[in-house]
C-alpha cells in the first residue's frame, strides 16, 4: 500500500515539474520572440539606408539645414563636436543611431528616411 501511494506522489511531483520547466520554457520563448522583433525592426531600417548608395551633395545641403547650428559651417565643431574623420572613429551602423537616436542630448533625434540618411553618411565619409 504504502508503495504504490508513493509512486503517486512521485508522478505527482514529476508532473509539477514538468508544469514549471514549461512554463519557463514559454517564458524564454516570448522573450527570445520579444527580443528577435525588436531587433530585426532596428535592422530594417539600417538595412535599407546601407542599402543606398547616397549623395554626398544631397547630404551636405541636408547638413546644412539640420546640423550646422551645433557642429559648424564646415563641420569643424561648435556646440557638438568636430566631425571630420567621425567615419574612422563610429561605423555607419552607430552614425545611424546617433543621428535618429536622440540618445546624446542636446542633440534631438532627427527622423530622416532610408535615403536622406544614406546622404548624410556619404557627406560624412566625405568629411575625411
Ligand atoms: C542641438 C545641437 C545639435 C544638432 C542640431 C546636431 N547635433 Fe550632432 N551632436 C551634438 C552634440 C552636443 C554632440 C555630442 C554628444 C555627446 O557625445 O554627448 C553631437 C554628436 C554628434 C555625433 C557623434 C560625434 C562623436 O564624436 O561621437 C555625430 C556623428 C553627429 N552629432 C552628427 C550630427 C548630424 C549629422 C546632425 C544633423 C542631422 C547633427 N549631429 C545635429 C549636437 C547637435
Amino acid at each position: 500500500m504504502s508503495t504504490s501511494s508513493s509512486t503517486a506522489a512521485e508522478i505527482d511531483l514529476k508532473r509539477y515539474f514538468l508544469k514549471i520547466v514549461f512554463v519557463v520554457f514559454g517564458v524564454l520563448l516570448i522573450c527570445f520572440s520579444i527580443f528577435f522583433f525588436n531587433h530585426h525592426e532596428n535592422n530594417k531600417y539600417i538595412i535599407e539606408t546601407l542599402g543606398h548608395e547616397g549623395s554626398a551633395e544631397e547630404g551636405d545641403a541636408l547638413f546644412k539645414i539640420n546640423c550646422v547650428g551645433c557642429h559648424g559651417i564646415t563641420a569643424r565643431g561648435l556646440v557638438g563636436p568636430d566631425l571630420h574623420s567621425i567615419t574612422q572613429r563610429l561605423n555607419d551602423k552607430e552614425i545611424i543611431k546617433q543621428v535618429t537616436g536622440g540618445l546624446t542630448p542636446p542633440m534631438p533625434s532627427f527622423e530622416i528616411d532610408p535615403v536622406n540618411m544614406s546622404n548624410l553618411l556619404k557627406f560624412l565619409h566625405s568629411l575625411e
